[in-house]
């Protein structure tokens, strides 16, 4: 249902053919934004998502890159500004495991991979957004972190932990050193039914989740979503700097 908060602005989000990103681009552009559909491989995905937002009346483009590529990662925001004009809005989502591995074992080179397709790659991207978000006025990022940062990685996902670790300290540095013409803030999401589960965990280890989870259940992408609508927007105005917890009482700090 469009609306209208945030009409006039113009949002990038990576990662955002398939699962979390998608729903986030799909929210931001009913709320009336120009939206950036960046994926990888998703290729078809992220067209489906630019055909559906268009068929809806919105404005979309779709941009495609490997972002563990640090030629790329940049040139996402530069294709950003050429097609909207402007930039307003950056929410750096996308992110992988890659590949199970003990920190005891973990090859440099999926050491290396972990980092930069989950946390270099997003300070390649905002580096090159930060002008655009300064100039907008109302400039919002949002970083996308997960809730083992928290428990630390469990199972071999040491190295993609680590990587989100440091995007948190990013969000928290970034927090400080753009304010205030850019408020930075990261969401941490629990267990949400994406792809990505249908990878990383097995049916059996879901169902432990959910049992584990006060509300008994596990987060949908749209409810990831509706809190980063709620971050970007004007009603989260003095949020800079915050960490929110989107796990249904999963984890209590
Ligand atoms: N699902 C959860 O429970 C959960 C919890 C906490 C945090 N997260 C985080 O949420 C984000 C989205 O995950 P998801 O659950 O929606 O799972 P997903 O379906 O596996 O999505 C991962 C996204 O990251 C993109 N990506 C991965 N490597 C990339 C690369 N080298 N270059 C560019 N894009 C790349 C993928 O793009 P393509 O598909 O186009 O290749 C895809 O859009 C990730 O950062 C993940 O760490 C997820």
């Amino acid at each position: 249902m469009p609306d209208g908060s945030l009409n006039g602005r113009a949002a990038l989000v990576t990662g955002a053919g398939v699962g979390i990103g998608r729903a986030i681009a799909e929210s931001l552009s009913e709320a009336g934004a120009c939206v950036a559909v960046h994926c990888h491989q998703s290729v078809s995905e992220a067209k489906t998502v630019v055909e559906g937002i268009r068929d809806q009346g919105g404005k979309a483009i779709m941009l495609q890159a490997d972002l563990a590529d640090a030629e790329q990662a940049p040139t996402i925001v530069q294709q950003t500004v050429a097609e909207f004009g402007r930039l307003d809005i950056l929410i750096n989502n996308a992110g992988s495991p890659i590949e199970r591995s003990r920190l005891e074992d973990c090859p440099l080179s999926l050491w290396n991979q972990s980092l930069m397709t989950n946390l270099t790659s997003a300070l390649l991207v905002t580096q090159t957004a930060i002008p655009h978000l300064r100039s907008s006025g109302q400039g919002a990022i949002v970083n996308n972190i997960t809730l083992s940062v928290q428990t630390g990685g469990a199972n071999g996902a040491g190295p993609y932990a680590i990587a989100k670790g440091g995007l948190l300290v990013m969000t928290r540095t970034l927090a400080r050193e753009l304010a205030p013409e850019v408020r930075t803030n990261s969401i941490m999401p629990g267990v949400i039914e994406t792809r990505h589960h249908e990878v990383y965990s097995t049916p059996q280890r879901m169902q432990e989740y959910r049992d584990e989870t006060p509300l008994g259940r596990n987060g949908t992408a749209e409810e990831v979503a509706g809190t980063v609508l709620f971050l970007v927007s004007d009603a989260g105005r003095f949020i800079n700097g915050a960490l929110l917890d989107i796990n249904g009482g999963r984890f209590l700090r």
